[in-house]
């Protein structure tokens, strides 16, 4: 099938570009490049030794949206990755995020269905379970977001919802993913986040080269075995083969179903720095300090929606995610070079 990806140029986009090429898909990736490079992209086509065109543009403007549709010819589905999801900032700017994040998905909707286009894979978060307290975190459970980035991915969910509801060709797939981290094997692509990086795995890159002199443990009094907090990090090569489960999925089915995509396995911020320090041989400065407001204690998934749907499961252990981010970080210590 023929796959637009909006926001294809960045972290995640990039690696299920990878994916979907090399599952025999072709892709089309429209992006604003407002936090990602085109030459994520070069290396896609690098990598698989495809073709990973990508149209400079903005999703919430309805002729660049046209554009890509009259260009590439028939478009299959879309993967919805384009958005902005710094949760700290969508505090200081609430109305870009709502704006962008909406407006992005209110346009691409009516535009697809100019083109005969209906299958549609959403980008949501698990952010969407908000203080949730029972794990694991099952798609059945209540919601609730504690930032406006979190009530922009909960509102594209229920407009998505109400318009699969309302149009029934429309074939929605609403991924809500976990942590994901990690990077390509060949270190060729992977996260390059602007500025002090504000999640844990990049962080801990920087430390590890030596940009930033140590990483602070954000509380240790939490009830965890170790006091710190607990996330499910995926694999983003997992995530990315997971949105090819999730649109081959979507082609056959009406209507719209809401999937966890995590491993389903928690770790705490200080397993993560032990991991990263045992296999790749590095020691990682770090001191605790208090916890940083709106963290939840512990956030992990219940996989078996992802495994009975999809037929996919996450493969890739934590080893692999702190030997990958490591090997992108050290072969790329300025990223693209933005
Ligand atoms: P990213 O910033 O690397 O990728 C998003 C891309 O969208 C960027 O390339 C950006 O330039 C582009 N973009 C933003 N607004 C746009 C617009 N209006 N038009 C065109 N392009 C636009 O982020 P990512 O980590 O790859 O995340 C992809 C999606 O997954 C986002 O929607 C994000 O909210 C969601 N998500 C990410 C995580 C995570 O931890 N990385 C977790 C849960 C959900
Ligand atoms: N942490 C530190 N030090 C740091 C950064 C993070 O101790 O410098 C800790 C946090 O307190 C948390 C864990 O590492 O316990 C993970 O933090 P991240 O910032 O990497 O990730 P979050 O779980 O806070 O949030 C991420 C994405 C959100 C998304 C959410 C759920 O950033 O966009 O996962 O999917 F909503």
């Amino acid at each position: 099938m023929k796959v637009l990806l909006t926001g294809g140029a960045g972290f995640i986009g990039s690696h299920t570009a990878v994916a979907l090429l090399e599952a025999g898909h072709e892709i089309v990736a429209l992006d604003n490049l407002y936090n990602s490079s085109p030459e994520a992209l070069k290396r896609v086509e690098e990598i698989t030794g495809k073709k990973a065109p990508l149209v400079v543009g903005d999703c919430t403007d309805e002729k660049d949206l046209r554009k890509v549709f009259e260009q590439y010819g028939h478009i299959d589905a879309v993967v919805h990755f384009a958005g902005l999801k710094a949760v700290g900032e969508s505090v200081q700017k609430p109305l870009d995020y709502y704006q962008n994040n909406l407006d992005s998905t209110f346009t691409l909707l009516r535009v697809m269905r100019m083109y005969g286009c209906h299958a549609l894979v959403f980008s949501s978060s698990a952010t969407v379970y908000g203080t949730n307290q029972e794990m694991p975190l099952r798609e059945d459970f209540p919601t609730g977001c504690t930032s406006p980035y979190g009530w922009t991915k909960w509102m594209n969910e229920q407009v998505l919802t109400d318009c699969a509801h309302a149009d029934e060709k429309l074939k929605v797939v609403l991924l809500r993913y976990f942590n994901p981290i990690g990077a390509h094997e060949s270190g060729r692509i992977g996260e390059d986040p602007a500025g002090i990086p504000n999640n844990l795995m990049p962080f801990i890159c920087q430390v590890a080269s030596g940009k930033l002199d140590h990483l602070n443990v954000f509380g240790s009094d939490y009830p965890t075995p170790d006091g710190t907090g607990v996330r499910d990090y995926i694999h983003v090569c997992d995530l990315a083969e997971g949105h090819v489960a999730a649109l081959e999925y979507a082609m056959g089915h009406a209507g719209v179903e809401i999937i966890n995509l995590g491993t389903g396995e928690g770790y705490s911020v200080l397993d993560i720095v032990h991991t990263f320090e045992r296999v790749n041989g590095l020691k990682l400065p770090y001191q605790i300090t208090a916890r940083r407001p709106g963290d939840v204690a512990i956030c992990y998934s219940d996989v078996t929606k992802a495994e009975r749907l999809l037929h996919w499961h996450a493969k890739r252990n934590l080893e692999a995610m702190c030997r990958d981010s490591w090997n992108w970080q050290k072969h790329n210590p300025q990223g693209y070079g933005k």
